[in-house]
């Protein structure tokens, strides 16, 4: 018997490249912590902390998001934080994941770098020795903040080197160009990051320009408002650069007001690579089969189709062509025999 659509996106084999670790903190785990350092938080109950996750645009979404993270301390708050995702979305299939993490929304309250690091790095190993999974770390810089704090943050990562393989840029995206941290990307190209940004979620595609010329990233996260104009179009089909998309993330901020009116499709239909991620899940209504579904159902999605997202999601990783290839079978063999 034939399977459902719901079914074959939980089977289906998979790797989410974008997510922000400090927005898959739900509030249960959120009251938690705050209970145990003995940290208030402004909200009386995880039905209250619910009720307040309407936005209607990124910035909406960032002050609850840096105040939600602020209950984070130790480095075993880290840990917990980082497990809760890993095991959370080991079981929908999730066989690689490429995470993020802000550091300067901890440092900058205090915490040692080297707390926040080691706590999500324990959690990653042991979802590669226990799971079995494939991780990756991504140590983002906040956009809002200057070119020197980033500068700073970078030499905080350099001692890490062996923990984190890429950089990106994150938060206000709208008055903070990439153009404002060329000479960071420059340093961290040279010191052997792979380099990810965020581009044309709310910014024009000037910025995604920017993001590939000044910057000259590896990845580009979003990416939405590229669609507005054909060269950067043609250009970025040319580079074979993936596109992380987030379709349940877009519609709480308001990128898009509909999902059927999200632009995925016709990125396919453009020959780009889109592939499909939570962003910020405890926030935006789900991990990664309720951004599959959601989308499979609001654009009509064929089960070829979600393999063709799968198979993307794996060919725009940081994993080698081998893994890349081992995961891209995967994905054949699961077709072949849930069609
Ligand atoms: N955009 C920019 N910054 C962010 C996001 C996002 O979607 N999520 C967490 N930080
Ligand atoms: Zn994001």
């Amino acid at each position: 018997m034939a399977v459902s659509i719901k079914e074959f996106i939980e089977g289906l084999p998979k790797a989410e490249l974008h997510l922000h670790i400090e927005g898959s903190f739900e509030p249960e785990l959120m009251f938690e912590i705050a209970q145990r350092n003995k940290k208030e938080i402004r909200f009386n109950s995880v039905e209250e902390v619910k009720e307040a996750y309407n936005f209607s645009n990124l910035q909406d979404f960032l002050d609850i998001y840096y105040e939600g993270m602020n209950v984070l301390t130790t480095e075993q708050d880290y840990y917990d934080l980082t497990w809760a995702y890993i095991s959370k979305v080991y079981l929908e299939n999730v066989i690689h994941t490429e995470i993020m993490f802000d550091p300067q929304g901890h440092t900058d309250r205090g915490i040692p770098f080297d707390t926040v690091i080691n706590g999500i790095d324990r959690a990653l190993k042991d979802a590669q020795t226990k799971l079995g999974m494939t991780t990756v770390l991504i140590m983002s810089f906040l956009r809002h903040l200057d070119e020197e704090s980033a500068f700073k943050t970078l030499e905080d990562g350099l001692k890490h080197r062996d923990k984190i393989m890429a950089i990106g840029l994150d938060s206000s995206e709208l008055g903070n160009p990439p153009s404002k941290f060329e000479r960071v990307y420059k340093t961290a190209k040279e010191a052997g990051f792979k380099l990810v940004a965020h581009a044309g979620e709310e910014g024009p595609a000037e910025y995604v320009w920017e993001a590939l010329n000044l910057l000259d990233i590896d990845r580009l996260d979003h990416g939405n408002r590229c669609l507005e104009d054909e060269k950067l179009v043609a250009e970025l089909a040319k580079l074979k650069m993936g596109l992380t998309v987030c379709p349940l993330s877009n519609l709480k901020l308001c990128v898009v007001d509909d999902l059927k009116k999200h632009p995925l499709r016709t990125m396919l239909e453009k020959g780009l690579k889109p592939s499909i991620n939570s962003d910020d899940p405890a926030y935006f209504g789900g991990h990664m089969n309720n951004n599959y579904l959601a989308t499979a159902e609001a654009l009509d999605l064929t089960k070829k189709e979600l393999a063709t997202i799968a198979k993307i999601s794996f060919e725009t990783s940081f994993l080698s062509d081998f893994q890349k290839e081992e995961n891209i079978k995967l994905i054949d063999d699961y077709l072949a025999t849930n069609s």
